[in-house]
C-alpha cells in the first residue's frame, strides 16, 4: 500500500484471517499435505509483520479449530510441530526485542495442547504483554461456540458467588468473558481458498465484520493480497443496522 493510500483510509483496527488451502496448494504440486502447512507458515510470518507495519491493531489467525483433531494423527503432529517452531523463533526475537512492540496471546484452550506448546505461550504471553504496537491472536484449539461456552460458564460461576445479579448482565458482560476481551471485534474477516463459510470462528464477535472472500490458497496469500482486502473493505459502507 502507498503513504498516499495509507493516509486517505481508516484502517480496520482488527482483521481476522482463516488460513485455509494449504492441504489444497500442496496437492496441487504433488506434495505432501504437510509441505503446504509449512508454506502456510511462511505466509503467516509475512502476514503478521505486514499487518504491524500497516498499524493494524489486532490480528487474529485462525491456526488450528477444535474440530481439527480428527485430521490424521500425523498432519496433527506437524502443525502442532510448526507452532513449536514458531513459538521458539517468538521467544528468541522477543528476547532480542525483535518482535517490534507485537503482543502474541492465545484465544483457543490451552487444556489439550502439548505441554512445550503452552509452555511456550504462557511465556511469551507474559513477556509480550506490554507491547503495543499490534496484538496478534492465535487462534489454537479454538472453535466460537467453545469459546461462548467458556464465557458462559465464567459468568455462570459470577452469578453462584454472587458477583453479578443475573438480572443485569448485558452483551458487554458476554464480551468481556471471551477470550478477546478488551479488543474490538473484528472489522474485516478475510477467508481464502474459496471457501464461503466462518467455520467456528469468531461467532460472537463476527456479528458485523464485514467478510472479504477469494480464491486465493493460503500459502500464495501475498502483502498486495491484504492490501486489497482492506481497500475494498474501506469502500463498504457499514450501518450497523442504521440506516
Ligand atoms: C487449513 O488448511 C489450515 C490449517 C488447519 C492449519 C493452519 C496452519 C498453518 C497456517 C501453519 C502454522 C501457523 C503458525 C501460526 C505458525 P487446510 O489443511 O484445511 O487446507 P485444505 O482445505 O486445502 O485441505
Amino acid at each position: 500500500m502507498t503513504e498516499e493510500q495509507l493516509k486517505s483510509i481508516q484502517l480496520p483496527k482488527h482483521i481476522g484471517i482463516i488460513m485455509d488451502g494449504n492441504g489444497r496448494w500442496a496437492k496441487q504440486r504433488g506434495l505432501e499435505r504437510t509441505e503446504g502447512h509449512k508454506a502456510g507458515a511462511k505466509t503467516f510470518r509475512r502476514i503478521c509483520d505486514y499487518g504491524a507495519d500497516l498499524g493494524i491493531e489486532v490480528m487474529t489467525f485462525y491456526a488450528f479449530s477444535t474440530e481439527n483433531w480428527r485430521r490424521p494423527p500425523k498432519e496433527v503432529a506437524a502443525i502442532m510441530k510448526l507452532f513449536k517452531e514458531y513459538l521458539e523463533e517468538a521467544t528468541s526475537r522477543e528476547n532480542e526485542n525483535e518482535m517490534r512492540g507485537i503482543r502474541l496471546q492465545l484465544i483457543g484452550e490451552k487444556k489439550g495442547l502439548p505441554d512445550d506448546i503452552v509452555k511456550l505461550l504462557n511465556a511469551l504471553e507474559k513477556s509480550s504483554a506490554d507491547k503495543d504496537v499490534m496484538t496478534v491472536n492465535l487462534a489454537i484449539n479454538y472453535g466460537g461456540r467453545d469459546e461462548i461456552l467458556h464465557a458462559f460458564k465464567a459468568l455462570g460461576s459470577k452469578v453462584k458467588s454472587g458477583e453479578i445479579n443475573p438480572d443485569k448482565q448485558t452483551e458487554d458482560d458476554i464480551s468481556a468473558n471471551l477470550f478477546t476481551a478488551g479488543q474490538p471485534d473484528p472489522d474485516l474477516i478475510i477467508r481464502p481458498s474459496g471457501e464461503y463459510r466462518l467455520s467456528n470462528f469468531m461467532t460472537w464477535q463476527s456479528a458485523y465484520s464485514e467478510f472479504w472472500f477469494s480464491d486465493i490458497l493460503w500459502p500464495d496469500f501475498t502483502t498486495d493480497d491484504l492490501d486489497t482486502a482492506i481497500l475494498d473493505y474501506c469502500r463498504r459502507n457499514r450501518r450497523f443496522g442504521g440506516v
